[in-house]
């Protein structure tokens, strides 16, 4: 029988030095888009999929997370007073008390080991890692969708779609098998390869579902690209013991690790909301005259 999908880790422990200086003393993953930190779409995200435990493997630096996610009392009073309920609401916590845990990655020694960290809270079930830098657009959330095709198939699910040639580099590359209904077989992995090297153009976005196998593979802390312990090697090592598919989710992706996704994120979520589009255009339409 498939077991339910009912833990995320997000791993938030990075630097986040391609955002410096404002990272120097915020987390990057609370970098605003329009009015919401990159790490609460992905937690909304999670909730939508119905996600019921939530793994945070942060690091020095990184206490600005928990706050927000935490209650804040003077906020939840001062707005009831003014009759405001709305902004009340946001001073409540996100998470159910017991639902939520929060380990540190003591050194940043890569995406693998982040996720390693979280080894004993995630115990022997299959469990999800949402990477908040990818931030999607999707009308059905995209764990969501990726639960629904591990519920069909079992095994390892990751989010892929394609990307430019010349981007191989910056992304973990499928090298990819038959399809069937946007499911892509996996049948192998490779962590940032040169454009020349690249077996494909599909790449690996920030939405894993992984089976607690990894971590036997993890466990070595075998060093790969860039010098880091790389989740993309361990996951490599997986395929052919169970199903791996990447599924070619519907929805928008910004990569707002990079300085123009994230610019376009802020562009494209604002778009979406009716107070704002109107006297964004406005503005849009003078600078590109
Ligand atoms: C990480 C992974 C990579 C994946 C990417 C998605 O890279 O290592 O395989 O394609 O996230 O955003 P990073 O962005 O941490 O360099």
């Amino acid at each position: 029988m498939i077991k339910s999908v009912r833990k995320a880790v997000f791993p938030v422990g990075g630097m986040g030095t391609r955002f410096l200086p404002v990272t120097k003393a915020m987390p990057k993953e609370m970098l605003p888009v329009v009015d919401k930190p990159l790490i609460q779409y992905a937690v909304e995200e999670a909730q939508l999929a119905g996600i019921e435990e939530f793994i945070f493997v942060t690091g020095r630096g990184k206490t600005a997370i928990e706050d927000h996610f935490d209650h804040s009392i003077e906020l939840e009073l001062a707005m009831t007073a003014r009759g405001k309920e709305n902004e009340a609401s946001i001073g409540r916590p996100m998470f159910c008390p017991g639902k939520v845990a929060y380990t540190r990655q003591q050194e940043p020694l890569g995406l693998g080991h982040a996720v390693w960290c979280a080894r004993e809270l995630v115990g022997d079930e299959p469990f999800a890692i949402l990477l908040a830098d990818d931030l999607l657009m999707a009308d059905i959330p995209c764990l969501k969708q990726m639960i629904s095709s591990y519920e069909e198939t079992g095994g390892n699910v990751v989010a892929v779609m394609d990307i430019p040639p010349n981007h191989t580099d910056r992304y973990g590359i499928i090298n990819p098998g038959c399809e069937k209904n946007r499911l892509v077989e996996v049948r192998g992995l490779v962590e940032k390869p040169s454009p020349e090297d690249a077996p494909s153009t599909l790449s690996v976005v920030g939405r894993y579902i992984l089976l607690p196998d990894i971590f036997k593979h993890l466990d070595r802390q075998n060093v790969g690209a860039g010098g880091e312990v790389q989740l993309t090697d361990s996951m490599e090592k997986m395929i052919g013991k169970d199903p791996f598919h990447g599924l070619r989710f519907i929805g928008k992706r910004f990569d707002c690790g990079d300085k123009i996704g994230f610019q376009e994120a802020n562009i494209a979520f604002a778009m979406e909301r009716e107070d704002l589009r109107d006297p964004l255009l406005k503005i849009l339409a003078r600078y590109s005259e």
